[in-house]
């Protein structure tokens, strides 16, 4: 892209300063500032909250724990059926900053051991080898990245050898970067010859699993589920056998693992139903009438919260992936440079990032099952150092379910 054609796309945004330092770079800055404005989709960009209108909300059913246990061998034996053949896949979002957690590397690199070292994507693998060593064979582990934390992981990740998983089966591919602006709308600029950005949401992964090659893995090896699940949850089951059998027998099209919530304000997206479709309503978005409905029997209406743990059905995803998902603005800590031009990390959010997420797919999709799993044996994120869902309350789970730390 040339200057008059960024100057010309930067004119149509209002983001025109973002050339402000343009004559005091040299010939390779510039080169990669142009390319950036080039590559940048700058209609993301807004300011405030979006505020999208829902439909209706009416409960969804949820197969419980019990139900579970009473097919449980049925369940079993099926899914392992489909992992025996080949048709079950794994996908780590691993693209995401963790702010919270505040490491400098991939969240997944962060040493969770007391008295060894033991690492988040150990622990992760190690639970989708509980798996591969019954079934007998590896599946498929699609790993997701950014532009942020890519090299650091893959680098990781081959010098760990991939905690024994056999490295054949590890792919590695990048979501894309979305601008970050200040709270009225400029983008900001984290040097003077570059935009400073923030990966665009997990609700990309698959658009970007495409861009990145690896949906002919997934037809040429005949994937027919995806099993996808954030980084932080040290206890999942990844490519849970019980959980496949139960949502191919259910002839669903996804599959959600869910746990009863602790407390109606809860901060876990809760599922439901909206205008009769599957759907997932973010703990923030929850009403009081929501909060406090009950059903006949008296229990709690909306009392069943996602996990990050989908299992897809690969046919289906290809019909909506390019359906428009509703784009969420969130406030955020953006590292940027100030007026003077120099740089500054700031302690609380000095703007927005913008993303798509993965529970706005479950409502593109007409069949869900909401599968429940046991908290204290599933459910282990680590969001925080301290306090809830953190380092310090996942190794105390973790010692629980017999981990050594
Ligand atoms: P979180 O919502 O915890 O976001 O992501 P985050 O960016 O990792 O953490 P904070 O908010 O900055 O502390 C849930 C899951 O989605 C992935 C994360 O890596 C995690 O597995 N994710 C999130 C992506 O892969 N890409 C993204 O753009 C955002």
């Amino acid at each position: 892209m040339t200057y008059c054609e960024a100057y010309e796309k930067l004119a149509k945004y209002g983001q025109t300063h973002l050339l402000k330092y343009y004559d005091e770079l040299n010939e390779e800055e510039r080169r990669a500032l142009l390319d950036q404005i080039g590559e940048t989709d700058f209609s993301v960009v807004r300011v405030g909250k979006s505020d999208e209108v829902r439909g209706v909300i009416t409960p969804i059913p949820c197969t419980e724990l019990d139900e579970i246990d009473a097919h449980r061998e049925e369940y079993l034996e099926a899914g392992l059926e489909e992992i025996r053949a080949g048709k079950v896949a794994a996908v780590l979002l691993a693209g995401g900053m963790g702010t919270r957690l505040g490491s400098d590397g991939p969240k997944g690199v962060y040493n969770i051991g007391v008295t060894h070292e033991v690492y988040i994507f150990e622990r992760l693998i190690r639970n989708l080898m509980d798996v591969t060593d019954m079934a007998g064979n590896f599946v498929h582990l699609f790993i997701m990245t950014s532009d942020k934390n890519h090299e650091a992981t893959v680098n990781f990740l081959s010098e760990k050898n991939f905690f024994g998983y056999d490295g054949s089966f590890v792919h590695f591919f990048r979501q894309e970067m979305a601008p970050a602006a200040d709270y009225s709308g400029k983008v900001y600029l984290e040097e003077k010859w570059k935009l400073s950005t923030s990966p665009n949401g997990n609700g990309c992964w698959y658009s970007s699993m495409a861009k990145g090659g690896m949906l002919d893995i997934v037809k040429n090896e005949g994937i027919e589920w995806l099993n996808v699940f954030a980084v932080d949850n040290v206890l999942q089951r990844i490519a849970d056998p019980v959980f496949v059998g139960a949502t191919k027998l259910a002839n669903c099209v996804v599959g959600a693992k869910v746990i009863k919530k602790a407390a109606p304000d809860e901060r876990v997206g809760v599922i439901c139903l909206e205008d009769g479709h599957p759907s997932v309503v973010e703990y923030y978005e929850l009403t009081d009438e929501m909060m406090n409905a009950k059903n006949d029997d008296g229990k709690p209406a909306y009392n069943f919260g996602v996990i990050l743990n989908y299992l897809f059905h690969v046919p289906e995803l290809s019909e909506i992936v390019d359906k428009k998902m509703p784009l969420h603005v969130v406030e955020k800590k953006i590292p940027c440079l100030d007026e003077a031009g120099e740089h500054f990390k700031p302690e609380k959010p000095n703007g927005y990032k913008y993303e798509t997420l993965i529970l706005d797919m479950i409502h593109l999709l007409d069949t869900c099952l909401v599968f429940e799993v046991e908290r204290k044996r599933e459910f282990a994120p680590i969001k925080n150092p301290t306090g809830i869902d953190s380092v310090e309350s996942a190794r105390e789970l973790l010692k629980l379910n017999g981990v050594e730390l």
